[in-house]
């Protein structure tokens, strides 16, 4: 095979993974530098949460010991339990930023967030002392139980982003200097309010939503992550915005490994499937070809949103790059060479799934 395009790029940067705990963490962590990343944001939904800096510290200190050369950095889970003094405590031992996951919406959110409101002493505690707040931007549905609808809000998976987005702009006005990111961004509505706000707001968007509309997970599992992938023209705005060079977009994969059996619904005894797309070992090469479908496959666009925004934004902008200068340490990502994405990624009970499983991929090598 002789690529038809060559493209090299330092490092990239993803600013939302989920890697994890014992076996499962054992089997995906190592992916990471494969898939030619060094610097992870990495998500606290464990279980049980991760609400403290020292169980956030001593997780880091295990993905470490997996792989060496990448730069962790910590989330703590927003919990009732913090305070604005658990937030001046987590400044001190280098926690970056703060999730909150609404209540019941996503995988282990049994503990999430009721009310914004209730948390308004700990943002201003994060907005003085500079930590990140993550929003994972979705309403809790209406129950599907509930006929005739317990409220007016008719919520479902394809409107909870954007019910959502008042929340974002709400919280973003009382707290202007806080930095806040608005996670994987599904809609052109979330595009927008992203981009209706000051600087401080940021939006991640993932590898798999450049490539996903509401067909694909209708009846494919493995295509299936919340919040869902909504229409073509969501999708077509999210590609806009990631190769745009603004930025307030940078790649967060929520790159979220399930087993495959939980994934099929063969694992709970419900026939029930859960939430997250699995993309880590490929996700620059899935954001690169989805470039190239709009003619932004370039190094200046790849880099900005693969490497340089988030570092930018989440001021860590020397971390994994800081031997590149030195060492010229480079990724190269090469189309048509014919590299299939691997039907399976580690095996028996953590054995996962990723997603576009056994079709063509761009190649890394670095
Ligand atoms: C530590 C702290 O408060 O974070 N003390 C300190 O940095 N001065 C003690 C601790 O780890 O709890
Ligand atoms: O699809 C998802 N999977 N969305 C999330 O927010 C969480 C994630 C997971 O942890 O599996
Ligand atoms: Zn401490
Ligand atoms: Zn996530």
């Amino acid at each position: 095979y002789e690529p038809e395009l060559v493209i090299e790029l330092p490092p990239a940067a993803d600013f939302h993974v989920h890697l994890r705990d014992g076996e499962m963490m054992e089997t995906v962590t190592p992916t990471i530098e494969k898939g030619g990343v060094n610097l992870v944001y990495v998500m606290p939904n464990l279980v049980p949460p991760v609400t403290d800096p020292e169980t956030a510290i001593a997780y880091m200190a295990k993905l470490q010991r997996l792989s060496p050369n990448t730069t962790f950095l910590p989330t703590l889970y927003l919990h009732p339990s913090i305070t604005p003094a658990t937030v001046a405590h987590a400044a001190r031992h280098g926690i970056v930023g703060i999730k909150s996951y609404p209540r019941g919406l996503t995988t282990n959110s049994d503990s999430g967030v009721l009310s914004y409101e209730q948390f308004y002493p700990v943002f201003q505690a994060m907005s003085d002392h500079g930590l990140v707040l993550n929003l994972h931007g979705e309403c809790p549905s209406t129950p599907a139980e509930d006929v005739a609808g317990i409220d007016d809000q008719d919520i479902t998976i394809l409107n909870a982003e954007a019910k959502f987005l008042p929340t974002l702009l709400s919280i973003h006005a009382a707290f202007p200097d806080l930095r806040i990111v608005l996670e994987h961004c599904t809609t052109a509505d979330a595009v927008e309010a992203v981009r209706t706000c000051g600087p401080t707001v940021a939006g991640t968007i993932t590898a798999h939503h450049l490539f996903l509309t509401i067909d694909h997970w209708a009846d494919d599992p493995f295509c299936y992550c919340k919040p869902v992938a909504k229409l073509p023209a969501d999708r077509a705005a999210l590609l806009a915005a990631a190769s745009s060079g603004d930025p307030k977009f940078f790649l967060g994969t929520d790159s979220a490994p399930h087993p495959r059996l939980a994934k099929q619904g063969r694992a709970s005894g419900t026939a029930k499937t859960v939430a997250g797309v699995f993309t880590q070992p490929y996700a620059v090469q899935l954001v690169a070809e989805a470039f190239d479908k709009v003619g932004k496959a370039d190094r200046e666009t790849l880099e900005g949103f693969c490497c340089r925004h988030g570092r930018e934004f989440y001021r860590v902008a020397e971390k994994g790059l800081e031997d590149a200068g030195k060492e010229k340490r480079r990724i190269v990502l090469m189309k048509g060479m014919g590299e299939k994405v691997v039907g399976e990624v580690g095996n028996g009970d953590s054995g996962v799934v990723p997603f576009r499983a056994g079709e063509e991929v761009w190649s890394l090598e670095w």
